[in-house]
């Protein structure tokens, strides 16, 4: 058996070149990164470059990647057809701050797929719920927004309400007390951004009956992905539609990591309810940094009207339009979401199998080609839940898993693995036979 002391022995004995960029790294980059989020313990691993469903770090070790950048990589790293489009492109101009062709396809193909009239190309997912949030105040005329504890929609005042709030400071599970995401979000944004618990529709109609005609919108990730893989329970998303229309506010469908990955057309299509706003990004940018927001003709009035305000330098670069009218029209195509569901769904069962056979204390759960293992006894219905498992043994999880040559989901325990349209059975077997090991060990 090896303790978790010995695997992290072994992660730093194959991984000292990305040792070494770590320590120069850490020297300019807060952590030694870009983003929190791609920071752990001991150090990260330094990729030098990846190809279908694998990476490849600065050691030169291959990892069969389920990550796929926090699940931005449907299409898969550097698909051919992808690689042909933007070699092209990248030598008819990079950027022209004026109109072009590719935004006019991207917006058309986002539009028919997602069932808006209207889109506004933004370069990220934090910028997609911001630009979203705001058209949704300036349309209602109202300044609150109410969303779900343990729910992440980016980097901006607004939502970095309740995200991941420590356990004994959240307040009754009824009523979840808005807590602020670190430091320098002002008092005056927390006390615009109501949030209730996933799942339980009547503590929103409460928040809604109290701050009647205060409410702008309710704004969602439909299945929660920044804490796992958190599914709806039946008719949850239904009663959040009906609320809405009862109270006049929007429903912001947060699709940052369902859009295009779900189903062919989302969760809208997936959960069979209709959105008044829907956020983009992640795989419509085909793995470059693009996102979008669109709605209904009314809505989006409120931009063409310049009530509300929407511009950006990048917003729409043509490459980035180019690699989303591949993406939506080459790869993410009909036919491609059977394939990419049964082998998210063979992984889960997989691995379902593996933690009943050594008696852990763990589930997996899928929707699609997202999924990820609880370490609880049973899927978590809301935040609280969530928190109540062993993140201890997720992490000696990740490093047993980086040591075999498997990246299982984006680094954390509150993130879930991607099955892109370039992952095979192989991939899916290969995942389940470092699990099956693992398993063996942890139990
Ligand atoms: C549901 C959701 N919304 C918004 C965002 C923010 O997107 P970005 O990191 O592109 O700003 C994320 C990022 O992971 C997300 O998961």
């Amino acid at each position: 058996m090896t303790t978790h002391a010995q695997e992290l022995e072994r992660y730093r004995a194959q991984t000292r070149k990305s040792y070494e960029l770590y320590l120069r790294a850490e020297k300019v980059l807060p952590l030694g990164v870009s983003s929190n989020f791609r920071t752990f313990e001991p150090y990260p691993i330094y990729i030098e470059r990846a190809q279908g469903s694998k990476m490849y770090d600065r050691d030169g070790t291959e990892y069969t990647d389920f990550s796929l950048c926090f699940g931005a990589l449907m299409v898969g790293h550097s698909h051919p057809v992808m690689v042909e489009a933007l070699s092209k492109a990248v030598s008819e101009g990079t950027l022209y701050g004026m109109p072009h062709d590719r935004e006019v396809r991207g917006a058309e193909l986002l539009s028919e797929r997602f069932g808006v009239d209207q889109i506004r190309f933004t370069n990220s997912g934090s910028e997609s719920t911001m630009h979203a949030l705001r058209a949704a105040r300036a349309f209602t005329g109202r300044d609150k927004v109410l969303k779900f504890e343990g729910g992440y929609h980016g980097g901006h005042d607004t939502v970095l309400v309740s995200v991941k709030p420590p356990g004994p400071k959240v307040g009754h599970p009824r009523h979840p007390k808005p807590l602020a995401v670190g430091h320098g979000i002002p008092d005056a944004s927390i006390s615009n951004t109501l949030v209730a618990t996933f799942n339980d529709a009547k503590g929103v109609r409460d928040l809604l009956e109290a701050h009647e005609n205060e409410v702008a919108a309710i704004i969602l990730e439909p299945v929660m992905m920044n804490v796992g893989v958190m599914v709806p329970r039946d008719g949850f998303l239904q009663e959040l539609r009906s609320l809405c229309d009862e109270f006049g506010c929007l429903l912001i469908f947060d699709e940052v990591k369902t859009g295009a990955k779900l189903a062919w057309g989302g969760a809208q299509e997936f959960f069979k309810v209709k959105a008044d706003v829907v956020c983009l990004a992640k795989a419509i940018g085909g793995g470059l940094p693009l996102g979008a927001f669109g709605a209904r003709r009314e809505i989006m009035d409120e931009i063409a009207s310049f009530r509300s305000f929407h511009a950006g330098t990048y917003a729409s670069n043509p490459l980035a339009t180019t690699a989303c009218i591949v993406a939506l029209d080459k790869i993410l195509t009909k036919d491609v979401f059977p394939r990419t569901r049964a082998l998210g769904d063979a992984l889960a069962e997989g691995h379902n199998k593996i933690i009943k056979k050594h008696g852990l204390n763990a589930c997996a759960v899928n929707v699609g080609s997202n999924g990820t293992v609880f370490w609880r006894k049973k899927p978590p219905t809301n935040y609280r839940e969530w928190l109540d498992q062993d993140f201890d043994t997720f992490w000696r999880y990740w490093h047993m898993n980086l040591n075999r040559g498997v990246i299982p989901q984006a680094q954390c325990y509150d993130e879930q693995w991607t099955v892109s349209a370039l992952h095979t059975e192989a991939d899916v077997e290969r995942m389940l036979s470092v699990f099956e090991e693992i398993a063996r060990e942890i139990s």
